[in-house]
């Protein structure tokens, strides 16, 4: 998931990539976000691509600088935003350690952690201490691991879509094996970061934040499975959601 992968997404953003804002039934993202908005705040999008998020951000804060290593994703949001004009845009690599970036208030990154590289995800988090002032707050949204494992095992327990015999590839075994002790699972096919709660807690004490609030952020069975039974319910899927506090 290097910046290529990103770029070639881009055009088509909106058929790729699961909608995490439209499909948070419960609105949890939105409501955090409101509670430490404020109009003489100045916030940061980390990871924004086609700037779902700045028409919630745009009139809450005084100044929203929205980052993303994709150009081609900055343009689209550009283009579909000229009315909010308090959005400045950046081109930023996080996971380069010299990166240079604006120092806000509060952050939000939503599911832009993602790269299955260990050294990528370590500048990456080093970069969240960097892009948020001392006391200030961020709002992170990650997919869970414990969740990615509950769909794995309903998957071979019950197979609802009858692909449990393909999820294990013969001849990757040995390279699926490696990825999944570092909580990296495959979403369409790409080894993807998924994250234990208490390994978040974790990463963002060592850099310095205290996460203070953990929520789950619910999705419906059938962004799992095309066929979910239909008594599969509770417990549904969910990314994490942390609020964290910058010391
Ligand atoms: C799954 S999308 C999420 C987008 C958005 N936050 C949302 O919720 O709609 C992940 C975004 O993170 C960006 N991204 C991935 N790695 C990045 C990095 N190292 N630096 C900056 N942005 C990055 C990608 O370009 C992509 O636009």
């Amino acid at each position: 998931m290097d910046r290529t992968y990103w770029e070639k997404i881009a055009p088509d953003y909106n058929e790729e990539i699961f909608d995490v804002l439209k499909n948070d039934d419960k609105g949890l993202i939105v409501s955090a976000i409101r509670k430490y908005a404020s109009k003489n705040k100045t916030v940061v999008d980390i990871g924004c691509a086609i700037g779902k998020w700045l028409p919630v951000l745009s009139p809450a804060f005084k100044k929203v600088h929205a980052i993303d290593i994709s150009a081609e994703n900055l343009e689209i949001a550009k283009r579909l935003y000229p009315e909010l004009t308090n959005v400045e845009y950046h081109r930023v690599d996080m996971s380069n350690i010299r990166a240079k970036m604006p120092v806000c208030d509060v952050g939000v990154c939503i599911n832009a952690i993602l790269t299955d590289s260990l050294k990528k995800r370590k500048s990456f988090f080093m970069n969240l201490k960097k892009c948020i002032k001392k006391h200030g707050y961020l709002i992170l949204v990650i997919p869970s691991l414990e969740s990615s494992m509950l769909a794995s095992i309903i998957r071979q327990r019950w197979n609802p879509d009858k692909d449990a015999d393909d999820v294990i590839n013969k001849k990757k075994s040995g390279i699926q094996l490696k990825n999944i002790l570092q909580g990296n699972a495959e979403i369409d096919y790409v080894p993807t970061k998924h994250y234990l709660k208490e390994e978040l807690q974790l990463l963002l004490n060592n850099e310095g934040f205290i996460a203070e609030d953990f929520q789950k952020i619910e999705y419906q069975w059938d962004t799992e499975f095309l066929k979910p039974p239909k008594w599969l319910k509770e417990p549904k899927p969910w990314d994490w959601m942390v609020g964290a506090r910058k010391l």
